[in-house]
């Protein structure tokens, strides 16, 4: 075989292989030019979830004639020009890859119009540069982007249904309008607008326009300016928990950015506020002189290294701890010891007969579970009010093995099994979410490639709703790889683990409700585990929560969660 230098088409397909991996990214894209272009205000329409039709329109600079050929040949911007530039970046773009990548595998249209100057239009298709002609407009751009991916047949067999993938273009559109809250975005998915924000500089109305007013009622400020940062943004009080990242925004000189050093610091920063597998939402904005930030490390530009990670980890963590510790919040349940209320449920818990439905441990041997009433939970289930105002209805006494919670409650010692209580708890949630169509996705930083057998890639590729409707995001790369790109939130580290339980379940044919098992296999992974330290706090919160959800008792697989000692068992114990 012969060597020949590939022409500039495939090269451009080559590239946009790296650049464009599905609507979203064109998007990206697209808005971030308007962006550099000072644009005041972005609008966003797209069609069919941008499969059939992705329009961007700005107010910003717009280009001269003459340019517009170069904007779509690659590696040719207006934005770097040496190489001392590229270490001292202010723009979003500086490749000069994205306008060619996108026209190599779509059709555009562009009009454009410079103050001053004539307004143009051009039509670019698959790469080749048809048309361009005078045509009068406001001062700005518009690029329409028609059919994605119209020539390259593979790749557009791998998009997502339009709801996923306009899904992508909603949640990316949201992270922008954040990152600027000075610009005005709108965006509209088959003529029907989501949002729109003010740009009138306020991250705080910023986010009410895009999330609404319940959330927003959860966040507060951070303001810090240092030396060698400054750092604003909102962050949740301990009230609001998630259980993914979703809500996790870093914009580094305004740009988004995911990034596992501050995911870190704020993990660290909420400890003892959260439980350990509990997120908090968060809107940071970092302004680093540029010189001290590499952008130039991730083909998408989402990832960036810092050159003093120490000293940014360390002002992080001081500034979201100086906020929180100023909140007037107390964890839920929470007294210090000394106050606690003499034990007393019938008088806090009076709906609730925990000592009759709960299963009473038998210590004169054989049959240790007793059978209980079965009590109609109904409006008998304690309210969060009841909870609250009943704090020290029980006292936790400590952890025990690592494994159990022991706590005094009605005169009598129950012993909790922290994953199985925690893992009805997480059960219970996710019943909820699933019943309520609610998100749970969390993106992975890094997607992790998992080689599987062919059956399995099988199962993959027949059931793949059933993976994206517990919120993975599964792409099949080649006939024995996965890559996992999402997954359900709060199971970090075990990912690639429950992907394999999960296709067990497929593998055993005796099981009747396959989303049931998926939902219990799921719990448990999300479950506090056996032989994690725990702090009070959040033993309390544990215990609360389980004795306010439905069939407490026992974990989702039936084994219990609660034993309980009444002082006859203990005296008969000690044969008092
Ligand atoms: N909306 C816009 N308004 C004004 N000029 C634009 C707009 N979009 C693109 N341009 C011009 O076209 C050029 C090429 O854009 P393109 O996105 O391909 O490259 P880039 O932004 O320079 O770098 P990157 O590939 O990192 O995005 C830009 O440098 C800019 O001069
Ligand atoms: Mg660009």
């Amino acid at each position: 075989m012969s060597i020949k230098p590939l022409d500039d088409n495939l090269i451009n397909q080559i590239a946009a292989g790296e650049v464009v991996e599905r609507p979203a990214s064109v998007v990206k894209e697209l808005i971030e030019n308007s962006i550099d272009a000072d644009a005041t205000i972005i609008t966003v329409n797209i069609n069919r979830g941008g499969i059939d039709r992705i329009e961007v329109e700005d107010n910003g600079q717009g280009m001269e004639a003459e340019d517009i050929p170069l904007a779509f040949q690659r590696h040719a911007t207006s934005k770097i020009s040496s190489q001392e530039d590229l270490f001292n970046i202010n723009t979003m773009g500086f490749r000069g890859e994205a306008l060619p990548s996108i026209a190599s595998v779509s059709r555009i249209e562009l009009y454009s119009q410079k103050a001053d100057s004539t307004g143009v239009f051009a039509r670019v298709e698959g790469g080749r540069f048809l048309k361009q002609e005078n045509r009068p407009g406001p001062v700005g751009t518009r690029i329409i982007v028609f059919d994605l991916f119209f020539n390259t047949p593979a790749r557009r067999s791998f998009l997502k249904s339009a709801v996923t993938e306009g899904n992508h273009i909603y949640e990316l559109l949201r992270k922008y309008a954040l990152s600027r809250p000075d610009i005005s975005f709108s965006f509209s998915n088959d003529k029907k607008q989501f949002f729109k924000t003010p740009g009138n500089g306020s991250l705080k109305d910023a986010v009410l326009c895009v999330y609404g007013r319940d959330f927003a009622s959860y966040l507060t400020d951070v303001t810090y300016v240092g030396e060698g940062y400054t750092i604003e943004g909102l962050i949740s009080t301990p009230e609001l928990r998630r259980t993914n990242r979703k809500n996790q925004y870093f914009f580094v000189n305004h740009r988004p950015v995911r990034s596992v050093l501050l995911y870190k610091v704020i993990d660290q920063a909420y400890q003892g506020f959260l439980l350990s597998r509990e997120q908090p939402a968060i809107i940071l904005s970092i302004k680093i002189p540029p010189a001290n930030v590499d952008v130039n490390v991730h083909p998408q530009k989402n990832e960036v290294r810092f050159k003093d990670e120490k000293s940014l980890f360390r002002t992080v963590y001081a500034v979201l701890k100086d906020v929180l510790e100023q909140i007037d919040y107390r964890p839920l349940n929470y007294l210090p010891p000394e106050s606690y209320a003499p034990v007393s449920r019938e008088q806090n818990y009076p709906n609730r007969v925990v000592s009759e439905t709960a299963i009473s441990f038998d210590f004169t041997g054989q049959s240790s579970l007793r059978k209980d009433p079965v009590q109609p939970l109904g409006d008998q289930r304690i309210k969060k009010e009841d909870y609250q105002s009943a704090a020290g209805g029980f006292r936790i006494i400590g952890q025990c093995l690592n494994s159990y919670i022991l706590l005094e409650m009605n005169q009598a010692l129950y012993l909790v099994d922290q994953h199985a209580a925690h893992e009805r708890i997480m059960y219970n949630q996710l019943k909820e979410m699933y019943s309520t169509g609610k998100e749970v996705t969390q993106m992975l930083a890094v997607p992790l490639a998992l080689e599987l057998s062919p059956q399995q890639i099988g199962i993959i590729e027949e059931h793949n709703d059933f993976f994206t409707g517990l919120g993975f995001e599964l792409d099949v790369i080649a006939p024995d790889t996965v890559l996992i790109r999402a997954t359900p939130g709060g199971v970090s580290g075990q990912e690639l683990e429950l992907v394999n339980e999960l296709l067990e379940l497929w593998q055993d044919n005796t099981l009747p409700d396959i989303q049931e098992e998926a939902i219990k296999t799921l719990a448990c992974k999300k479950a506090i585990k056996a032989g994690e330290g725990l702090y009070l706090q959040e033993m309390e919160r544990i215990i609360t929560e389980l004795l306010s959800s439905a069939d407490y008792k026992n974990c989702p697989h039936g084994r219990p969660t609660i034993i309980k000692m009444s002082q006859a068992d203990l005296d008969r114990l000690f044969k008092r």
